[in-house]
């Protein structure tokens, strides 16, 4: 995609140089680190636009940049430490970005993704979807890994109220279903279930899960995502038979795709149980819902870290061909909902107002977003 993407270069620069009123600037997804480049030949800044947290991309960013050596190359557990970043976070190998560890093992197209992150350093700045209450420390640190300035964080960039429910392609029969089905429970009592766009779950994980859901004896709602193109037929996304009718009347299971934001901020929530996908961690978060973790790739393992940290998340499995044990995650979904959650719950309104003020008016996003527009209208 990467690739494939950059022949829009010269479409983009005949755009630019016969239109009355050009763009100042690009503002652009990481994936298209290309612009950078473009952005020199059109003699105007780019911008890089983070949908990945500050630490995530602290962490890749420094990878990147330092180049970390095993000792062992065939040892994916051996621990990487970074001990330039706040709190030296430490991961396996297997746990770096997969981009990186492709460009490490020589694989081909690799030297595109080395490319594209330098491409992203050093371009004119950077905004993330994050806010400074969430990573200040992080922040911090990526403005002094930088040398400059010119980091920004404009979030939590949450869909409006009237956009909630459409989002993702879900429909108002379903959200009214599921807000009726909500609305009998008492408040924060049901767990959400839900592993984002991306992930499908084979069917011993599935078949795991459900019997954690079963032995915990909670409130449930799981969105799960059906197999598709490049699963092999019969081995993924199977809700074991018989399921549905054990645990009906507590649990609830979604096939389309769910309103998440509005599922996230019904009173009835008391846990997330997610993969982590940093949408999903914003979108948390802003409902003040504490998380069961189990990040499954990619960025998603520095986000668990994150969130245990700010001491909103639980980590419950981790790797997306882990299948969890059903004794443990029974135990660990009853207690986040049992009678300790309370201080957890706190915490997480303790984030969910300062997100909520960080994009109010002149919280510190806001002010972010001014100063991204002062940044633009010097000459
Ligand atoms: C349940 O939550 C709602 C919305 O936050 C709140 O108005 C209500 O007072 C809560 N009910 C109880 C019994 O705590």
């Amino acid at each position: 995609m990467i690739a494939a993407l950059v022949g829009l270069y010269d479409p983009i620069v005949n755009w630019f140089r016969n239109h009355p009123s050009p763009p100042v600037a690009i503002i652009s997804d990481m994936f298209f680190s290309w612009t950078n480049r473009l952005a020199g030949e059109l003699k105007i800044s780019r911008y890089v636009f983070s949908p990945s947290g500050i630490l995530a991309l602290s962490v890749v960013w420094t990878s990147w940049r330092d180049m970390p050596k095993r000792n062992d190359p065939k040892d994916e557990n051996e621990v990487i430490k970074f001990s330039n970043i706040p709190n030296c976070p430490s991961y396996p190998w297997w746990k770096l970005s997969p981009l990186f560890r492709s460009y490490v093992q020589g694989k081909s197209q690799s030297e595109l993704f080395r490319a594209s992150s330098l491409e992203n350093v050093a371009s004119r700045g950077i905004i993330f979807n994050s806010f400074t209450e969430l990573e200040k420390i992080y922040l911090d640190y990526l403005k002094k890994f930088l040398g400059h300035d010119r980091v920004w964080t404009v979030g939590p960039l949450l869909p409006s109220e009237e956009e909630r429910v459409e989002r993702g392609g879900s429909n108002e029969i379903l959200a009214k279903e599921i807000k009726s089905w909500l609305d009998q429970f008492e408040n924060q009592t049901v767990v959400y279930v839900c592993f984002g766009s991306q992930a499908v779950l084979t069917n011993k994980q599935m078949e795991m899960l459900a019997l954690g859901l079963e032995k915990s004896g909670v409130r449930f709602l799981w969105s799960y995502k059906e197999p598709t193109k490049g699963h092999t037929v019969g081995e993924y996304g199977m809700i074991p038979s018989g399921f549905e009718d054990r645990v009906s009347g507590r649990g609830l299971i979604v096939k389309e795709w769910a309103p998440q934001v509005a599922i996230l901020s019904h009173p009835a929530l008391g846990a997330f149980l997610t993969h982590c996908g940093w949408n999903s961690v914003l979108e948390s978060i802003a409902a003040g819902v504490p998380m069961l973790t189990w990040p499954m790739g990619v960025d998603q393992f520095t986000n668990a870290n994150l969130l245990e940290e700010l001491r909103v998340g639980t980590k419950v499995c981790e790797g997306e061909k882990t299948v969890p044990d059903s004794d443990e995650l029974a135990r660990l979904l009853a207690s986040s909902v049992g009678d300790a959650k309370g201080v957890r719950i706190a915490r997480a309104k303790v984030l969910s107002k300062a997100a909520r003020d960080s994009t109010g008016n002149d919280g510190s996003s806001y002010r972010a977003l001014d100063s991204i527009v002062d940044q633009l209208s010097k000459p």
